[in-house]
């Protein structure tokens, strides 16, 4: 497997992100700068797997660099439905494509994809294990809006146990210093053991709470992340539906939450936040949608300058 693939958000050292991080703050500044970086080049994505966002701002970051997509939107409309491998999908699309975009219902699809592709990689989500590019997305959102990783109280609310975007964020942000997590979950859907081993593994010195109360979160937490439950993750629908409104943000909650509080989402949202908080100013969840766009330009020209230089 090359090194050139992002398949999780430990791919990237903290110093890696920075990097993107400054280089996508400088394409927001001055956008037409970067207008025709990726003329000539060419982005594949493959989606097994229903998405907006994470396709549409890829497809817009690479557009707007002037470079051209190609795109399958489903695995009904692909080879996949009669029965062509991810391997074989992914060697015929890695000769056409200099950039693959994945993103499958399969954990564990992204690195198999990784090992069959000779271009770069990028894990668009694969099943409940890991999105980094969320996290690359978050964490620019974190950076924009605080400045800083280190001394933060991030409580996560919501389906910790099948959020993907969970999963690859708290990964990424237990490497800085003196980061407090604070979970907040139904017992259902706590964050697995293995991530929370994980978690101390990278980092003993990071607390966890646990808790099943959003309230408590909320006093404390420089950032609140809110989650979708992931309903294509369950088994049965009963389980689904008794789980699904714990938790709700509402104007009347986030008056307990420190003025400095962001709220972030990865979206799509359900009911998890009441319409009435968007207007919050401490509502960036539309923000963190359209930093994506810009990061992910930021990631499409690291990862195509990365791949220039190994070969060179
Ligand atoms: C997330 C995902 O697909 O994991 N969406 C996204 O990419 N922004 C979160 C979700 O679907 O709930």
């Amino acid at each position: 497997m090359t090194a050139n693939h992002f398949l999780a958000s430990l791919d990237f050292s903290p110093e890696e992100y920075s990097t993107v991080f400054s280089l996508a703050s400088r394409i927001i500044d001055s956008p037409m700068d970067y207008a025709d970086r990726c003329s000539g080049r060419l982005m594949a994505t493959l989606f097994y797997e229903p998405s907006t966002r994470t396709r549409l701002s890829f497809e817009a970051a690479m557009l707007r660099l002037g470079g051209v997509v190609i795109s399958v939107a489903s695995a009904k409309s692909s080879s996949v439905s009669k029965g062509e491998s991810l391997g074989d999908t992914i060697r015929t699309v890695g000769g056409y494509a200099d950039l693959i975009v994945l993103r499958h219902p399969n954990e564990g699809a992204a690195v198999l994809a990784g090992e069959y592709s000779p271009v770069p990689v990028i894990n668009g989500g694969d099943g409940a294990r890991e999105h980094p590019t969320q996290t690359l997305t978050d964490l620019f959102t974190i950076h924009r809006f605080k400045g800083r990783f280190d001394g933060l109280t991030v409580a996560f609310c919501g389906d910790l146990r099948y959020g993907r975007t969970v999963h690859s964020l708290v990964k990424a942000l237990a490497r800085y210093s003196n980061v407090r997590f604070i979970l907040i979950s139904p017992p259902e859907l706590r964050l697995p053991e293995r991530i929370k081993r994980e978690v101390k593994e990278i980092n003993p010195a990071v607390t966890l709470k646990e808790t099943t109360q959003m309230e408590n979160g909320l006093k404390s937490a420089d950032v609140l992340y809110m989650t979708r439950i992931q309903k294509e993750r369950f088994f049965n629908e009963e389980d689904y539906i008794k789980l699904r409104d714990t938790y709700i943000l509402t104007p009347d909650k986030l008056n307990t939450a420190s003025a400095e509080m962001i709220v972030m989402h990865p979206l799509p949202r359900v009911t998890e936040i009441d319409y009435a908080v968007d207007v919050d100013s401490r509502a960036v969840y539309f923000e963190q949608a359209r930093f994506g766009m810009f990061a992910r330009m930021a990631l499409i020209l690291h990862l195509l300058r990365r791949k220039e230089d190994e070969d060179a």
